[in-house]
């Protein structure tokens, strides 16, 4: 089909791509203030490194990537998510040469081969945030603040933050245990995709969103139940900074995000008027990431954003800023003739700093007045044969109507004045 884009794809068109650049400035705007940079990293990598980072049980690695061999017979796969692809950057540039922690940004679109629906799409677009570097619950605090303060600066109430604490590779096995234990005698009566995690990956059977295993997983023992001193301690300093900042949160014991990479800290932002896709923010510690991926120990955290999700928040809740197509003047040739001096004093305007557009169509003066009142133009520039032969231009402004012929080398210091007032 060539008439259609793939499917789980959209256009950002013209229309709404003002809206997409109100919801990155913010981003940005939130991430200076903090003292997070930005880092671009490409959109395909070595298959290996999402294996390895994210893990070969998750969703995301078993049934999502967009993994493909290129001429060179290697394996590539399009990012489905970028944390793994940052901390690559970091350990191939050493980053961690420069002061911890290293406090990262990016957007940028994101791969998944999964079942399209509002909200879900196969090529979709995140704003992440990566501290690396620091261990202790502050930089957890921060981070959650910040996607917290992002929302909320673009409108939105009413999110709900989850979270939760994972454990670490100390105690986690000890709940796993525990956990089988509980699961086993109904395994059976566990959806397939359930039955196949109970040996590799049994926490994911707690987020399942299957109604039925919900049902039989409740009163399945807590992970806040087995954690390690360390991790025990890290979560009430967590729940404590979060309670000093202002910062509303409830404990999900059942949250245990759907990437293999985290440890202690997870959490969630949802936006309960999406539906079925509300989470709009996801995110962690992943304190074993760095070194499985063939760096020194080094503990991080970070979060994602679905771009996607919070403009439809923001559509739906009526917060989007009206956002048209403005130009300051419209330049209007009446006639072939009128053509290259109203090209010529276009660029001028143009070089001065004013927006600025001209017909480009040959259209009547009728329909070009009608174009410039679309684009709101405040001054339009009107040019016939009779002022291609006294040098003079007719300058209308088009709020109130006033009309005057004007010197064509005037016409830069009058637009520069006018549109200054
Ligand atoms: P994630 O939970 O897989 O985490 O994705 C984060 C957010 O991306 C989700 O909450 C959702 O808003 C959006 N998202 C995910 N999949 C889709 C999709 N198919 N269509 C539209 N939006 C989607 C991560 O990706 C981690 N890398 C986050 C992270 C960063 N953890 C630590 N650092």
């Amino acid at each position: 089909m060539l008439s259609t884009g793939p499917r789980g794809t959209k256009d950002i068109l013209p229309d709404v791509s003002g809206y997409w650049q109100y919801v990155e400035n913010e981003a940005r705007n939130i991430c200076s203030l903090y003292g997070y940079r930005e880092i671009r990293t490409p959109v395909f990598e070595h298959t290996e490194l999402f294996l390895r980072g994210i893990g070969e049980t998750t969703d995301i690695v078993e049934k999502e990537m967009y993994t493909f061999k290129d001429r060179g017979e290697r394996s590539i796969t399009l990012r489905p998510e970028n944390t793994a692809a940052v901390v690559r950057a970091y350990l191939e540039h050493k980053l961690y040469a420069d002061t911890p922690p290293a406090k990262l940004f990016y957007i940028g679109p994101m791969f998944r081969y999964d079942r399209p629906q509002a909200g879900r799409y196969r090529q979709f677009h995140q704003f992440g945030i990566e501290a690396i570097g620091s261990k202790g619950p502050a930089i957890d605090a921060e981070i959650i603040l910040l996607a917290t303060q992002f929302l909320k600066k673009l409108g939105l109430d009413d999110l709900v933050l989850q979270i939760n604490s994972v454990g670490c590779p100390e105690c986690r096995p000890k709940y796993r245990v525990v956990l089988q234990d509980f699961l086993r005698d109904k395994l059976t009566n566990f959806c397939k995709d359930c039955q196949s995690r109970f040996d590799r990956n049994p926490m994911r059977i707690l987020d399942c969103k299957n109604e039925k295993c919900g049902a039989l997983s409740q009163g399945a023992p807590q992970m806040s139940d087995c954690l390690c001193e360390e991790c025990d301690t890290h979560f009430n300093h967590l729940k404590e900074l979060l309670t000093a900042a202002n910062i509303d949160f409830t404990i999900n014991p059942r949250l245990v995000r759907g990437l293999d990479y985290y440890t202690k800290t997870a959490f969630e932002i949802q936006y309960a008027p999406l539906g079925a896709q509300s989470a709009v923010c996801g995110g962690g510690r992943y304190d074993g990431l760095i070194s499985e991926c063939g760096g020194q120990p080094t503990p991080a955290i970070g979060f994602a954003i679905g771009m996607e999700r919070v403009l439809l928040a923001l559509e739906k809740q009526q917060l989007l800023p009206s956002i048209g197509h403005h130009m300051n003047v419209f330049v209007m040739p009446i006639g072939t003739q009128a053509q290259a001096l109203a090209f010529k004093l276009l660029c001028n305007i143009r070089q001065a700093g004013h927006t600025a557009d001209m017909d480009f169509m040959e259209r009547s003066l009728k329909a070009q007045m009608k174009l410039a009142n679309k684009y709101s133009a405040k001054f339009a520039v009107i040019i016939g044969d009779d002022e291609v032969a006294t040098g003079k231009v007719l300058l209308k402004d088009m709020k109130t109507g006033e009309q005057q012929h004007i010197m064509v080398e005037e016409l830069l210091n009058k637009l520069d004045a006018e549109v200054e007032e």
